[in-house]
């Protein structure tokens, strides 16, 4: 287990999987450090690539505007992060050996971080982090608790943008996510 500074270091010039011969930067993660609050999506896209910054594309954007509609902000009140920290090529689905090999620096984070809420961006998150046979559009919404950390999963903003007969379900998730702020006193 790394504090901040050797959590940073380690990920900034990591090998572990083959994600690190095409990547521009690693997307460590971007927020408050001591949040309550931890959205988790998949990985890095284009924009993210070029950046080092999670979710500053298209998605990002409306995600951006999620978290607006509950008094969430990405710099003041949250923390966002990715399964793997390196884009996949073409953004296709990160494998199971990448997921493998980068998980233990998001658990890291999580012990950094303490949160009360970690929130799923999408299926493959739900699926690692919540249950392997996580289905996004049965479950998206439900809440379960793990380890003193309450969770839960909502659509990917990408889904969002492809799919808009998704959003008002997922304008719901997003008010369930308030009151469990409400409900645990996540500082916000
Ligand atoms: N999609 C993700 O899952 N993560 C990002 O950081 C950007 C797009
Ligand atoms: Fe390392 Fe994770 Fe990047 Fe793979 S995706 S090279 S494990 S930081």
């Amino acid at each position: 287990m790394y504090d901040w500074n050797g959590l940073k270091a380690v990920c900034s010039d990591c090998t572990k999987c083959g994600l690190c011969e095409t990547r521009n930067n690693v997307v460590f993660g971007t927020g408050r450090e001591d949040a309550d609050i931890l959205f988790v999506g998949e990985g890095p896209g284009e924009q993210e690539d070029l950046k080092g910054e999670p979710f500053v594309g298209p998605a990002g954007n409306l995600l951006d505007d999620m978290l607006s509609i509950i008094d969430l902000d990405r710099k003041s009140n949250c923390y966002i992060a990715n399964i793997v920290k390196c884009r996949p090529p073409r953004n296709r689905d990160p494998l199971e050996t990448e997921q493998d090999a980068c998980i233990g620096y998001l658990r890291n984070q999580v012990v950094l971080i303490k949160p009360k809420i970690i929130v799923c961006l999408g299926r493959i998150a739900a699926k690692r982090l919540i249950d392997p046979d996580y289905r996004i559009t049965r479950q998206h919404g439900q809440w379960v608790e793990k380890n003193g950390i309450w969770m839960t999963a909502i659509y990917h903003p990408s889904a969002l943008l492809r799919d808009v007969s998704k959003r008002p379900e997922t304008f719901e998730d997003l008010l369930s996510i308030r009151a469990k702020i409400q409900e645990t006193g996540a500082k916000i």
